[in-house]
């Protein structure tokens, strides 16, 4: 692996920030949008289960009707790319063995070796009180941090938006069918040269009141 240089590293996300206007005119290079989808789909998850989907929005009428869900926020229309990021609605056995199977597919494992490790994925997801929405956002929010820390380093500007009603995305995208929900939406592309948030410092608390050492 190559490492990163950490100036260069801070550097880049003190650049970044949430873009509220994007340059409706400048698109992504495909390989920069190639390796944001790669980071999303490497992004860690609980069990490795990844617990969701990731739509690329391209269809511009979509995106428009997509607005009207987002508090008619102009990113939605105006960023190069628009990925809905959305939570599997439920853990079924199903879901535990599309991955046992993955896993045998990918390393070669001896099934048998997997039995002890399918049981505890099943007993974690039938133990009262497991809440699988809570837990399924929680691994996409992952995903969201890769998306962004990856775009910011490769100087690419970006939104997270919660700002969304995710009930009627799930309604214009038919996911419920395919057992997945909405849950956060990520914007990507470069900030509009008048956009009124980028020369403003960001907002962040000290260091010494966020990180207790002991
Ligand atoms: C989960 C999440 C949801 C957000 N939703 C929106 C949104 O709907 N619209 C928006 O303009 N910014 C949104 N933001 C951006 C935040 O307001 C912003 O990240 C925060 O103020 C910190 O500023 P910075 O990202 O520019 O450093 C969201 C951020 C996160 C992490």
């Amino acid at each position: 692996m190559k490492p990163v240089d950490p100036s260069a590293l801070l550097d880049n996300l003190s650049w970044r920030y949430a873009v509220k206007k994007f340059d409706s005119t400048r698109k992504i290079p495909d390989d920069q949008w190639a390796a944001i989808e790669r980071a999303i789909i490497l992004a860690p998850s609980s069990f490795g289960l990844q617990p969701w989907k990731f739509m690329v929005i391209a269809d511009q009428a979509l995106r428009t009707t997509l607005r009207v869900a987002s508090w008619n926020q102009s990113q939605i229309t105006d960023a190069s790319h628009l990925v809905v990021f959305a939570r599997r609605a439920e853990m079924t056995a199903r879901d535990v063995d599309r991955h046992i199977d993955r896993i045998i597919a990918i390393r070669n494992t001896p099934r048998e070796v997997l039995a002890e490790l399918r049981t505890m994925m099943l007993g974690a997801f039938s133990a009262p009180g497991f809440d699988v929405n809570a837990w399924a956002a929680r691994q996409v929010y992952l995903a969201l941090g890769f998306f962004l820390y990856t775009a910011a380093q490769m100087g690419v500007d970006a939104c997270p938006m919660e700002g969304i009603d995710a009930a009627r995305y799930d309604e214009i995208l038919n996911l419920s069918a395919q057992g997945y929900r909405t849950t956060v939406v990520a914007t990507a592309g470069f900030r509009a040269s008048d956009d009124w948030l980028a020369p403003l410092a960001k907002v962040r608390f000290p260091a010494e009141e966020v990180i207790e050492r002991r």
